[in-house]
């Protein structure tokens, strides 16, 4: 009978020695346990187990050479806040719209077509890898415009996705294997999670010139320098609009500048449009991805629903990719859905059901785009109310900027030890970057973030 325990196949099982040797260490074992035991890792700790013959196994957790690194600031300081028992706590950390009483709004569109769909009583079988046509059509239709040439081109593929981040995490796996080692620029700064996710998928992530504290705008000039040097097939990542964290977003004028500018490079473009409708407006803010299409090049664009329908646990987005041709389109599209297959396998049911119904239902469509315009407009109500306020107590300070940034998020310019101050002395969370979550602003609270702004500024 083999009496070796059969462990090979368990990477953290370093040793199965005799108890008199274990104890010694394990220095004259040879490969009589598991291949490794005279290796012994003494810095990873490890626990001895000792079976009914009185061997010992030495065991070193599988988990022990992991490195200890924080959260994104996003995640983490949300998780600070959800664990703050405070009552009057308030978010401007997480880039999710409260409507005027503070609420993670149920949109009429959503519900209306959420109880459509239940009385339907259809069943949740798989949907296909890259989503129903039907969906993948209106995501289209939103990023390109209705009766675009592009759409009829069939040049263009969309795989439904597991919210904006999936989109940008099935693109980049899909640029992993066309350009392995490639440089990816993301704008300084950028969504947090960007670096992260372009690094895992095995990029070195750069970053490129984009805020001006001073303006509290974009420095195209700066930018575009940079960008016209970055070595052929590098990926630049670009927000089509509500730039996050800064609400700062190109002019129209750079974005025309930009799109044959990259093309001429070799640049590949990958659009993120997380918050289309939050900006000026559904086409408006497609402006950038319409010029892409139009311009001819290849490009990869993430879109999400999580904000648009106020659906942000639902996962629902999608990937876009153009290419060149009709035959390009199909070898990259076959790409995709493997890695998706081999990733996650089938995208949810539940809230692409939803988003599609919606956006294919005029009645639905039409009242959901009346909602969009409602959060628009309140957000922009309070960037006002707040930049004129804060601008007259510290004209020094730029606050009017908030009033021009758009969408959820703007950089207040706050220090991250007055972000902190505002955090521990007047419970209101903002990451340390400074960026705070405008969307998150009411006429309730308004005042207590203004006041609290304003104390930590004065010191
Ligand atoms: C944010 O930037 O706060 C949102 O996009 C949420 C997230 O996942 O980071």
């Amino acid at each position: 009978m083999d009496c070796e325990p059969k462990n090979r196949f368990i990477p953290e099982r370093i040793g199965t020695l005799p108890r008199a040797e274990a104890l010694a260490g394990g220095r004259d074992v040879g490969n009589k346990g598991v291949g490794r035991p005279a290796t012994l890792d003494r810095t990873a700790r490890s626990r001895r187990i000792e079976d009914p013959l009185g061997r010992l196994t030495i065991m070193t957790s599988l988990f022990a050479g992991i490195q200890d690194a924080p959260l994104d600031p996003i995640m983490r300081l949300f998780e600070a806040f959800n664990a703050d028992t405070s009552t009057k706590k308030l978010n401007l950390v997480v880039g999710v719209y409260t409507d005027a009483d503070g609420k993670v709004p149920r949109l009429r569109a959503v519900q209306t077509a959420e109880k459509r769909w239940i009385e339907k009583g259809l069943p949740k079988t798989y949907r296909p890898i890259e989503g129903t046509k039907p969906f993948r059509d209106a995501v289209q239709a939103l990023l390109f415009g209705a009766g675009a040439p592009i759409l009829t081109q069939n040049r263009t593929a969309t795989l439904q996705s597991i919210g904006g981040t999936g989109a940008l995490k099935t693109g980049a796996d899909v640029l992993a294997r066309l350009n392995p080692g490639a440089t990816v620029a993301v704008s300084n700064p950028s969504w947090e999670n960007h670096k992260a996710l372009f690094s895992q998928a095995g990029f070195t992530v750069v970053d490129y010139p984009y805020f001006s504290a001073e303006t509290g705008g974009v420095d195209y000039p700066a930018m575009r320098a940079y960008l016209q040097d970055l070595p052929k097939g590098s990926i630049v990542v670009l927000h089509a609009c509500c730039h996050n964290p800064t609400g700062a977003d190109l002019t129209p004028d750079a974005w025309s500048d930009l799109a044959p500018l990259l093309a001429e490079r070799g640049l590949i473009p990958f659009l993120d449009i997380a918050y289309q409708g939050f900006g000026d407006g559904l086409d408006a803010d497609a402006a950038p991805v319409r010029l892409f299409a139009e311009s001819g090049q290849e490009f990869f664009v993430a879109s999400s629903f999580s904000k648009s329908f106020s659906l942000y646990g639902e996962r629902v987005g999608a990937l876009t990719i153009v290419a060149e041709n009709p035959a390009m389109k199909t070898k990259v599209e076959s790409l995709a859905k493997r890695l998706v297959r081999a990733s996650y396998s089938n995208p949810v049911t539940h809230g692409a059901a939803i988003v599609e119904m919606v956006l294919t239902d005029p009645e639905l469509r039409a009242d959901w785009e009346r909602e969009l315009a409602e959060m628009r407009e309140r957000i922009r109500s309070m960037r006002v109310r707040m930049a004129d306020s804060l601008q007259q107590r510290h004209p020094e300070r730029g606050f009017d900027a908030i009033k021009a940034q758009k969408g959820m998020f703007s950089y207040t310019g706050l220090t991250p030890a007055e972000a902190t101050r505002l955090r521990e002395e007047h419970e209101v969370y903002a990451l340390e970057t400074g960026r705070i979550c405008v969307a998150a602003v009411n006429t309730h609270n308004i005042d207590h973030v203004v006041d609290a702004i304003d104390a930590v500024v004065k010191g």
